[in-house]
């Protein structure tokens, strides 16, 4: 199981209850919805990835996972219906460029009485240098608000797998301010029921340390001067 239990907490009651998956990657965290009883559908545009979740899903036992291949933006002209939740989490805003066509694909799918939620890491680390800082040194070199054009970076391996033999790969990122998410939102019909800013990144940045009570969390050094924001979850519901 990797979903965490504050999510679990804050998504609430899933037995029984259809999920839509945004950019569900190879389906693990679907899948762990799927062992809590919820009837799940995940939805992601690279074909590797849904190949995967779809045989993950017949390895663990789950024939009624469903996944689909799918840009996110045309996800409506290839999946039919309404979901009671809808839940998107770790590192998916940063691939899209438009927050505001985003909210209304997550208000499509949405049922009415349905709960959205998202889990990810908040906008204002986005602005940050993440590489070959010390840790505790924010050096400000980033958007903050939407941008057009997206931002390029070379990597080597992959977000998955940093040490994968795929040469030098060039990413594309785009920033969204929290005020762009929550008010694209808003104006997709949606009603916040809640928004918490989490002190802790569910991966590495430089600037971070490791939490060394919590694998893989990550937080401002101890004895930090301040405080930052480094996750936030939203809940949202389609009002009736
Ligand atoms: C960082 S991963 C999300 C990881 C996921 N939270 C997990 O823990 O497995 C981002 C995913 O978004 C997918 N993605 C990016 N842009 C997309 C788009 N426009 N439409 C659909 N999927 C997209 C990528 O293929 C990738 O699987």
């Amino acid at each position: 199981m990797r979903l965490r239990p504050y999510e679990i907490e804050l998504v609430g009651e899933v037995e029984g209850r259809s999920l839509l998956h945004l950019q569900c990657h190879f389906g693990i965290d679907t899948l762990s919805w799927a062992r809590l009883g919820a009837r799940v559908t995940g939805a992601d545009f690279s074909p590797a990835a849904i190949e995967l979740a779809r045989s993950l899903a017949d390895e663990l036992g789950f024939p009624d996972a469903r996944f689909v291949q799918a840009n996110l933006y045309d996800l409506p002209d290839a999946l039919e219906g309404e979901f009671d939740i809808v839940y998107t989490s770790r590192g998916v805003l940063g691939w899209l460029p438009d927050v505001r066509a985003w909210a209304r694909v997550v208000a499509h799918f949405l049922a009415p009485g349905g709960t959205f939620f998202i889990t990810e890491i908040h906008p204002v680390v986005q602005v940050f240098e993440n590489e070959g800082v010390a840790s505790g040194e924010l050096r400000l070199t980033y958007p903050y608000w939407e941008h057009a054009e997206a931002l390029t970076f070379e990597v080597k391996g992959s977000y998955a797998d940093p040490a994968a033999d795929v040469g030098v790969q060039t990413e594309h990122g785009w920033d969204h301010g929290l005020g762009e998410i929550v008010t694209a939102l808003i104006d997709a019909g949606l009603r916040i029921e809640s928004l918490i800013e989490h002190p802790f990144l569910a991966w590495k940045a430089d600037f971070l340390v490791e939490d060394p009570h919590e694998v893989g969390t990550w937080r401002l050094p101890p004895g930090s001067a301040g405080e930052l924001p480094l996750m936030f979850s939203l809940r949202a519901t389609k009002p009736v």
